[in-house]
């Protein structure tokens, strides 16, 4: 009989509180760790933007109690809404890193509160590789094979893996300073646009000219695989602080400067992950993160499809931010790879935790 799990999802790393009931199930013929599909019973998001909004950025107190206040709620209603008993669960998996300490701790605590009161496992996820894996959950990833390259771009990271198995990550590029998302969220408010930055300036580009604002596209030319975007936020700044002293930045400069940003940011990433497909020889990338809800994005990497004979996989735009469901579906597939998930005891969570390491067993 085909093996049926049904895992809670929690994430609370950040200002995200998502909570997730998948069922899983085993697909037949398929390697180990790409052997599964999973069917989402009910999930619920409480985003933390509005609360947030007003200081440019993440408040880190703030979002833990905000957290506590959610998850709980929030884990009934998506246990009622699926028609799911508590005792059901096969395991409830939660983010333990990296992310805020406060806020990993309050789903933390939750997620082995609960897994302790029904006795099943308590599943600690790395939030990267909940992102990382978030793809596999098309039916379209069927034909994805190990070893593959994934593009991890968040708010709080940039990086390209080679993926050589579940839960092993090697990593081939990552930035020497701020993030990809960073560099939408700094930009963004550098033009007054508003948090989270990246929406607003994809927004704002539909109406810009990307060609008006010449920007910089660091280590762009370089052999390396690493990323560099701080360049581009201080040029932002030095243009923002131009057409100010010229009473020129008005809703067009806004929309240009947008437009330019996302422009130089989408033409970076694009560039260095087909440098790392020629260099790896490897035909298969997985984009994931928050960015990579980025229309622009994923429309260069689906030209690349064609013209470098590659194959080219997102995960679902509303499932590229953080969410519950990644969380529970990389717990499923360590669970239905039959591997022990690299967190699975105790009552730790780590704020920084390079992906690479996940293999190493920590408790
Ligand atoms: O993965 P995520 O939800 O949280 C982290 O783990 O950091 O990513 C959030 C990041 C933010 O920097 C946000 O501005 C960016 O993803 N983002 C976008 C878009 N949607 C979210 N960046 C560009 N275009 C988007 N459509
Ligand atoms: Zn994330």
């Amino acid at each position: 009989m085909t093996e049926r799990l049904l895992v809670l999802g929690i994430e609370t790393s950040c200002d995200e509180t998502g909570v997730a009931l998948i069922r899983a199930s085993a697909t037949p013929g398929l390697p180990p760790g790409l052997g599964g599909q999973a069917e989402v019973l009910a999930q619920a998001l409480h985003s933390q933007v509005s609360l947030h909004a007003a200081y440019g950025g993440v408040v880190p107190e703030l979002a833990s109690r905000n957290h506590i206040q959610r998850l709980a709620p929030l884990s009934e209603q998506v246990m009622q809404e699926a028609g799911v008993p508590w005792r059901d669960l096969d395991a409830v998996a939660y983010t333990a890193g990296p992310g805020l300490a406060g806020a990993l701790l309050v789903g933390a605590s939750l997620g082995q509160g609960l897994a302790h009161a029904i006795g099943r496992p308590a599943i600690g996820i790395h939030h990267l590789e909940g992102h990382l894996l978030s793809p596999l959950l098309d039916p379209d990833a069927s034909g994805l094979r190990f070893p593959f390259l994934a593009l991890l771009v968040s708010g709080g990271h940039t990086q390209i893996m080679q993926v050589e198995g579940l839960g092993q990550y090697q990593m081939l590029g990552e930035t020497i300073d701020d993030a990809a998302g960073e560099a939408f969220d700094k930009s963004a408010q550098l033009l007054g646009l508003g948090y989270p930055g990246g929406p607003e300036i994809a927004r704002w580009s539909a109406q810009g000219d990307a060609q008006r604002f010449e920007l910089p596209r660091p280590l762009l030319k370089r052999p390396t695989l690493d990323f560099s975007f701080a360049g581009l936020k201080t040029a932002v700044l030095t243009q923002v602080q131009k057409l100010k002293t010229a009473g020129q930045l008005n809703d067009q400069a806004r929309a240009d400067m947008a437009a330019a940003v996302q422009a130089a940011i989408v033409e970076v990433l694009v560039t260095k992950c087909r440098k790392a497909l020629q260099d790896t020889g490897l035909k298969q990338i997985v984009v994931a993160g928050g960015v990579g809800a980025n229309q622009l994005l994923r429309k260069q990497f689906n030209a690349l499809q064609e013209t470098d004979q590659i194959e080219v996989l997102f995960a679902p735009p509303h499932l590229c931010t953080d969410n519950g469901v990644m969380i529970a579906w990389a717990a499923a597939l360590h669970l239905l790879a039959g591997r022990p998930p690299a967190m699975d005891s105790g009552f730790t969570v780590r704020p920084r935790w390079p992906l690479s390491t996940l293999s190493l067993k920590t408790s």
